[in-house]
């Protein structure tokens, strides 16, 4: 499958389920992997103007800086592939003459998504951090939540939506026990005829918010994802078997979590010290040492 540009070493590791991990500009090294390859890209790329220990992108420039990564990594999904960017929005810094206002830069890229990439939304998810980071901001209530932009390359997709289950409600449960779904007499067609609901018997659908704490890891990262954001995206999207890519590949989460759903991995990150972090992490989790 990997013949002109990736080395065979490098297709050998992936026939072998051992990760890739790249070092350089992501916009550069996505054009060394193979067109329609690709199931899954999830990432999270540099948030617009946040102080990091790595580089950022300013708000004016961030879909200039974003967009040519973009653009060249659409034809590297499978048809059936997937797209999904977890990301932050921020705010400018507050002047003498005005307060600290909420860009609105992370809600222009899911517009250059759907226009200029042709995608198509899956969804637009949210995280909801149980634990957010004190700011001191006063100017609107404490941020708490980051996006997940969720595209398909196919208008018709199918994911795997009964891996997501999850428990039921004790409330849920309940309603369930005791409703008779009736019929309504307003004309309005909730359900066709009298009936009792019962719960699936794997649990109930999922829905569209995550919820947990940020990653507790202390370690030289400061962006490290908890793993049940790639966990949730790689479980939905993809099968044993199938590529995964994260192009931002940091302290390498996303990596972690590929290999032990047994995925196959890549992973590119511009920092040759968060490739090392990388590396060690993801070879802890896979037990593939390379001699
Ligand atoms: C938000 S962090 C990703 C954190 C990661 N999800 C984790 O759990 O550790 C973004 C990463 O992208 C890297 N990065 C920034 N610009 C890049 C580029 N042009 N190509 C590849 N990596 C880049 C940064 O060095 C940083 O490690």
């Amino acid at each position: 499958m990997f013949t002109q540009k990736i080395s065979t070493k490098l297709e050998e590791d992936l026939l072998n389920y051992r990760p890739i991990l790249l070092n350089g500009d992501s916009k550069n090294v996505i054009n060394i992997i193979p067109d329609k390859s690709i199931k899954l890209i999830y990432g999270s790329p540099p948030y617009p103007n946040a102080k990091r220990n790595y580089k950022t992108w300013k708000i004016k420039d961030y879909i200039k800086e974003i967009s040519p990564f973009l653009r060249r990594s659409i034809p590297k999904l499978r048809d059936d592939g997937f797209i999904i960017i977890n990301i932050k929005a921020n705010r400018t810094p507050a002047t003498p003459g005005g307060s600290s206002e909420r860009s609105l830069v992370v809600e222009e890229l899911m517009i250059y998504m759907k226009k200029r990439l042709g995608v198509y939304c899956v969804d637009i998810e949210i995280w909801v951090k149980s634990n957010p980071v004190p700011t001191g901001l006063r100017a609107a209530c404490q941020d708490a939540y980051e996006y997940n932009l969720w595209f398909s390359k196919s208008p018709k997709w199918q994911i795997n939506i009964d891996s997501l289950r999850r428990g039921y409600s004790k409330s849920s449960l309940d309603t369930y026990k005791n409703s008779l779904y009736k019929r309504r007499t307003n004309g309005l067609l909730y359900v066709s005829r009298d009936k009792m609901i019962s719960p699936h018997k794997i649990g109930a659908l999922p829905i569209n918010v995550v919820s947990g704490a940020v990653s507790g890891k202390k370690i030289s990262h400061q962006a490290v994802q908890p793993e049940y954001l790639a966990e949730k995206y790689i479980k939905a999207c993809t099968s044993e078997g199938d590529l995964v890519l994260d192009p931002w590949l940091g302290s390498g989460t996303t990596g972690v979590v590929a290999i032990s759903h047994k995925r196959k991995f890549i992973g590119i990150e511009i920092s040759q010290d968060f490739l090392k972090l990388a590396q060690d992490r993801i070879e802890k989790a896979s037990n593939v040492k390379d001699k």
